[in-house]
């Protein structure tokens, strides 16, 4: 029997987040729901962002599922992202974004990129001093990390037949920190090649990376990243596949996943039920599909939620969140699942 934990988060995550469990209990009969605290909210609750039991709770199940976190816009006193606590605390060090032409949404039809972002240092690595009017933040690369990170790649360009990878750095200007991401990720890409993968292999400095985004998307299959460039290109990329409202992401450590959508807690539509859920909905779709290696259960939720978009046609994809309520979609989804 699956089992997932359930953590709603902040803002718009306890609307999207339970029309995203009924997608999947619809799916999965006898999944098994586990509730969780996790946010800002908790923290003003209970002082503490993640509280421990939250997650044990998540390592128990192996799978869980994320709305979305607030933060406060200044620094308070022993306060820690949720989302940043739990990837490091969980060692989740890859994160999935992949993003794709869906129909009435995308303004494009060829896209099909997924970016394997590195989840746990670069500049995430939270050490920032601010001294007399200087300030410094320090970025971690480690070979450990972008090894890892690198082998999340192919292994997933080998499972889904991806034909191609480019490494995105900016190791021009700097060498050794990028130097050694993009080494590292040489080094596994040629022990793939070695046992056989055929894949084409490119590498694209950051800048160059985003004009291709905007230029030349269909281009990218497999990207690469450290965890900045990634959080970034990201965003960029989740304007082809119909916006933020629809962007998935999967957060992948060992033997355990958190599934999350990339867009934020939108303070400024919580609360009136007109949340888009769909981003939250494909983000349980890639768990489904790989964590819990279901394939055929994971494209049925696709398809339910391209079959959805292509019955409503939405011309400007920036209309789509206020044009229906988080209950039509749930319903229109179910309906065509
Ligand atoms: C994301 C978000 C987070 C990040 C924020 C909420 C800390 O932007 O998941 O991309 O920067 O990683
Ligand atoms: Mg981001």
């Amino acid at each position: 029997m699956k089992k997932i934990c359930v953590i709603p988060g902040d803002g718009i995550g306890p609307e999207v987040i339970p029309a995203a469990v009924q997608v999947m209990e619809k799916v999965l009969p006898d999944l098994s729901i586990i509730e969780a605290e996790a946010g800002w909210g908790c923290f003003q609750k209970h002082g503490i962002s993640v509280p421990q039991e939250t997650l044990d709770k998540i390592r128990d199940c192996g799978a869980a599922l994320f709305g979305a976190v607030s933060s406060p816009s200044t620094k308070v006193a022993g306060y820690r992202s949720a989302i940043l606590t739990m990837r490091q605390e969980l060692g989740l060090y890859a994160n999935l974004r992949p993003v794709r032409s869906l129909p009435g949404v995308s303004s494009r039809s060829d896209v099909d990129m997924i970016i394997v972002r590195e989840n746990t240092e670069g500049m995430y690595a939270g050490i920032e001093t601010l001294n007399e009017g200087r300030a410094t933040a320090t970025r971690v690369i480690t070979r450990e990390a972008s090894l890892r990170i690198a082998g999340e790649a192919l292994r997933l360009a080998q499972l889904l037949g991806r034909k191609k990878l480019s490494i995105v750095h900016k190791a021009n200007v700097l060498p050794m920190t990028d130097g050694l991401f993009r080494d590292s990720v040489l080094e596994v890409v040629r022990s793939y090649q070695k046992e056989g993968l055929d894949i084409q292999v490119e590498q694209v400095l950051v800048d160059l990376a985003a004009f291709r985004m905007l230029s030349a998307p269909q281009t990218y299959d497999v990207i690469v990243t450290t965890n900045l460039f990634g959080d970034i290109l990201s965003d960029a990329a989740a304007y082809w596949g119909g916006g933020m409202g629809l962007a998935p992401s999967l957060n992948v450590g060992d033997g355990l996943a958190l599934a999350e959508p990339v867009h934020g807690s939108a303070p400024d539509i919580a609360g009136k039920g007109i949340a888009n859920p769909i981003a939250a909905i494909l983000s349980a779709a890639l768990l489904v599909r790989f964590t819990w290696q279901l394939p055929e259960t994971a494209a049925r939720i696709e398809r339910a939620v391209e079959r959805f978009l292509e019955k409503i046609k939405i011309d400007d994809p920036s209309e789509l969140k206020s044009l229906e309520s988080t209950q039509n979609y749930l319903e229109g989804i179910l309906a065509e699942l």
